[in-house]
């Protein structure tokens, strides 16, 4: 399973901190926000990654990550010139498709919590239809919501209803099969202008294919579209890294976890990164003895 990470748009939301850089590259804690996503996608077993970004941020994204393959990745890049909505990155990375299954991730998506990989792992092994998340939040309006039956079955999706019709949002982290390129050449815009992920799942839904799975209390969803909240991103990073020692979506320690890297590629990664806590950190990965160590 390939993978796209969505880093365009604008984020006035977060004007003037986004006003000359994009959000996906400002730091959550100790990491630019685009690791986070990017994290996700190698724990789901992604190892192909498409990164679209605004024209004037890709050469800042491609300093940043590279060709990805210093982590065992493959990254490439591909530019949105307007924001023409979430399942516009199907037209814009159609060749990176290429007719295989593909996981979309949103940027400035952070996900956490245990189990989390065993259950982002199941949809990436699927060939068929389409997996999406749902997650209980107290503003359901914000997001695409998800209605289910009393047997759990999905009813509908709807784009920032005005009056939810349940308090469950559907997460940006999605996973389809090889069909989702053509879906997207046949939607029309939504009222706003924009080719909504919401019409790609609801096609699926009508054709009997789309899996809801709920993440549980147990996993956090965290939002990071106000500086308040990504002031409580932080936060929760620093938190449970403090308390653990153990650092949240860290791509090196990952990449060396999954065997994408040896030892030597991870010690060689911890010297580029100067007298940091982050280097010691790689380094003493090396020493620990790995199955003991979720991550
Ligand atoms: C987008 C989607 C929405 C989804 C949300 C998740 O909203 O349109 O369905 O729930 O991402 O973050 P937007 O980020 O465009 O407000």
């Amino acid at each position: 399973m390939k993978g796209i990470i969505l880093a365009g748009g604008h984020s006035t939301r977060l004007y003037p901190v986004t006003r000359s850089i994009s959000k996906q590259l400002l730091g959550v804690y100790d990491k630019p926000m685009v690791y986070y996503p990017l994290t996700t996608l190698m724990m789901a077993g992604v190892t192909e990654f498409l990164i679209i970004t605004r024209p004037d941020e890709s050469e800042l994204f491609k300093r940043l990550l590279g060709d990805g393959s210093h982590w065992g990745l493959s990254i490439v890049y591909a530019i949105q010139d307007q924001p023409r909505g979430l399942a516009d990155a199907f037209i814009v990375g159609e060749k990176f498709v290429d007719g295989d299954p593909v996981a979309l991730i949103l940027g400035d998506n952070i996900f956490y919590g245990e189990g989390l990989r065993q259950i982002i792992r199941q949809p990436s092994e699927q060939a068929d239809g389409a997996c999406v998340f749902a997650y209980y939040v107290n503003d359901p309006e914000r997001y695409g919501v998800v209605d289910f039956d009393t047997d759990g079955r999905v009813l509908n999706l709807e784009e920032k209803p005005k009056v939810p019709k349940s308090s469950y949002a559907v997460t940006g982290l999605y996973f389809y099969d090889s069909q989702v390129c053509d879906i997207v050449k046949d939607l029309e815009p939504s009222a706003r202008g924009e080719l909504e992920i919401t019409s790609v799942n609801n096609v699926y839904l009508d054709a009997g294919q789309l899996r809801v799975e709920v993440f549980g209390r147990g996993i956090a969803w965290l939002d990071t579209g106000t500086h308040k909240a990504l002031l409580d991103a932080s936060n929760f990073v620093a938190t449970i890294e403090h308390r653990q020692g153990l650092k949240i979506a860290c791509p090196e320690e990952i990449a060396y976890r999954l065997g994408l890297i040896d030892e030597e590629q991870l010690l060689h990664l911890a010297h580029a990164m100067a007298a940091t806590e982050y280097a010691e950190y790689l380094t003493r990965l090396v020493q620990q003895e790995r199955r003991y160590l979720s991550f």
